[in-house]
C-alpha cells in the first residue's frame, strides 16, 4: 500500500474551543493509519497542538517563521523559537505568505536555509498563478521558484524536504488541478530533484483537495501526499482524506 503523507493547513482558523476536540480525534485518527499525519497551526496553537497530539504519530507544524534567530522583528518567530516548542515542520514560502505577505524568493530561500540549518522539515510551496497558467509556463515558474528557494543550499540538507506543488488558481477556490496536471507538475518536481542530485524530496500536491477528490489527485505515481486547507478543517472530512488507501 503507497504510505501518503498528508498535512493540513489550518491557516488562521480555528478556534482553541474547536481545537482540543479536533487534536484528540485527529490523534486517534492517526495512530489507526499508516499515511503520515500532519498538522499546521497557528504558532498560538502549538503548545495546544504539542499537549494534545503528545501520544499520536501527528507531526506538529508551523505555518511560517523568521529567517533571523532573534532581533527587532515585532510579530516575528524565528525557526530556533519553534524547536524550542519540539516544534518538527514549518511551511516555507506558501503563496499566501508570497502575495499578501510580499515574499520575494530571497527570502523563501532565507528561511528555507535556516529551516534546514534548524534541522526543522520544511514544506517548500511553489506554483503558478492563473494567467502564468494560461500563458503555459507552469514549468518554467515552477523550475524558477526551485532555484531561487534552493540556491546555495546543501543537497545533503534537501533530503529532509516536502515540495508542495500548489497552483495559485486552485488554492481555496473549489476548483482543483486535473490529475493529469498535477502529475505533470510533480513529475517535473522529482525530475528537477533527480537530475541535480540523484534524490527525489517527496511532493504533495496542494490547492483544493478534498474527499471526493483525493483518491484520484493522490493515486498519481509522483504525488506523494497532500497539503490541504480547507478541507481540513473539518476533522471528519480531514479523516476521509487520512483513510485514502491507494495499492
Ligand atoms: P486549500 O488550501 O486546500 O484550501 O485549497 C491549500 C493550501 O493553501 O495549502
Amino acid at each position: 500500500m503507497k504510505q501518503l503523507h498528508l498535512i493540513a493547513n489550518l491557516k488562521m482558523n480555528l478556534t482553541k474551543e474547536m481545537l482540543i476536540p479536533y487534536f484528540e480525534k485527529l490523534g486517534k485518527i492517526s495512530n489507526q493509519t499508516n499515511n503520515v499525519v500532519g498538522v499546521c497551526v497557528p504558532f498560538i496553537y502549538l503548545q495546544l497542538a504539542k499537549e494534545k497530539l503528545q501520544n499520536s504519530k501527528v507531526l506538529v507544524g508551523a505555518q511560517n517563521m523568521h529567517h533571523e534567530d532573534f532581533g527587532a522583528f515585532t510579530g516575528e518567530v524565528s525557526a530556533k523559537m519553534l524547536t524550542d516548542f519540539g516544534t518538527n515542520l514549518v511551511i516555507i514560502g506558501h503563496s499566501e505568505r508570497r502575495n499578501l505577505f510580499f515574499e520575494s524568493d530571497e527570502i523563501v530561500n532565507k528561511k528555507l536555509k535556516k529551516a534546514l540549518d534548524c534541522n526543522l522539515t520544511a514544506i517548500l510551496c511553489v506554483g503558478e498563478t492563473l494567467q502564468e497558467r494560461q500563458e503555459k509556463k507552469t514549468i518554467n515558474v515552477l523550475e524558477k521558484q526551485l532555484n531561487l528557494a534552493i540556491n546555495d543550499i546543501e543537497p545533503n540538507k534537501l533530503k529532509n524536504i516536502y515540495i508542495a506543488y500548489e497552483p495559485v488558481w486552485a488554492i481555496g477556490t473549489g476548483v482543483s488541478a486535473t490529475k493529469q496536471d498535477a502529475e505533470q507538475a510533480c513529475l517535473f518536481i522529482k525530475n528537477y530533484f533527480i537530475n541535480k542530485f540523484k534524490f527525489a524530496p517527496k511532493v504533495l500536491y496542494g490547492g483544493s483537495l478534498n474527499e471526493n477528490n483525493a483518491f484520484e489527485l493522490l493515486s498519481n505515481p509522483s504525488v506523494n501526499g497532500g497539503l490541504i486547507g480547507g478541507a481540513s478543517l473539518n476533522i471528519n472530512g480531514f479523516e476521509k482524506i487520512i483513510n485514502t488507501n491507494i495499492n
